[in-house]
């Protein structure tokens, strides 16, 4: 027995309804991730747009955290909390969004290049995002957990970067983090069986250097130990009867 919620499929509309409005976020937002453009500004256009669609942030207040999305430029690895720092040409910044309409939340995350960058950040982002869809195209109703982080790590190996494993994608639903974790790394285990009616993120992270994280002092930015660059991208997922949902895609 496992402590997964399996949802009913009566529930997946209003499931999908968050997970639109989260992928319509990080689709409005592009258009401001700019050369000289806030982290905070940022946060302020989408908090905004959020209100607007009839969501809220489930990012706000959760655990305090302070702002409506998570903004992680260059180093940090997840959870950058958005400031008064404002972009710079050759920055990439991951923005993390997670709204709740009617109680039901929706996830997804995307890494911006900041005008040109260098050749190792194209390739860092581009390689994440495919890792991202490898581990989306390993999962089916009624294989298994374990095939995701198996899948993304044997693409991944061959690229020379590495992927983080102090943090998971997870369940979600009317939860925000939920069972089952999602490693995004080969832990050679089956794990738990992927079933119908489950709803989850896959959200690989890969460092250009060691895949080594710490947490900064504010309790949430979390950066690579080595200083070098991280990605992510981040989907949430239904599983149906006989297919998947990438719910906001
Ligand atoms: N959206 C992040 C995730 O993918 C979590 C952010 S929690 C916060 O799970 F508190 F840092 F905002
Ligand atoms: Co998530
Ligand atoms: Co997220």
């Amino acid at each position: 027995m496992s402590g997964i919620i399996l949802h009913d499929m009566k529930e997946l509309p209003d499931m999908r309804k968050a997970c639109h409005l989260s992928r319509d976020v990080l689709r409005y937002i592009e258009q401001f991730v700019v050369e000289g453009v806030s982290t905070n500004e940022l946060d302020d256009i989408c908090h905004e747009y959020i209100i607007e669609h009839g969501g809220t942030s489930a990012i706000f207040n959760y655990n305090e955290f302070p702002k409506s999305i998570c903004t992680s430029v260059n180093h940090v690895i997840c959870h950058g909390i958005p400031g008064p720092y404002k972009l710079k040409r050759g920055d990439i910044i991951n923005i993390d969004v997670t709204v709740i309409i009617d109680g039901w939340h929706g996830d997804t995350s995307k890494t911006f290049l900041v005008g040109r960058c260098s050749k190792l950040a194209e390739t860092l982002v581009r390689v994440t995002e495919r890792a991202l869809f490898v581990g989306i195209e390993a999962v089916r109703p009624f294989g298994y957990f374990g095939d995701i982080g198996a899948a993304i790590q044997k693409f991944v190996s061959r690229t020379g970067f590495s992927i983080v494993r102090d943090y998971c994608g997870h369940g979600i639903g009317k939860v925000f983090h939920a069972d089952p974790l999602i490693l995004h790394y080969d832990c050679h285990k089956k794990l738990e069986q992927i079933l119908p009616g489950m709803f989850f993120t896959i959200e690989p992270m890969l460092n250009a250097g060691s895949y080594k994280s710490k947490t900064l002092n504010d309790g949430w930015t979390t950066v690579t130990v080595d200083r070098s660059l991280s990605a992510q991208f981040e989907h949430t997922i239904a599983v149906t009867e006989d297919s998947i949902e990438v719910l906001t895609l």
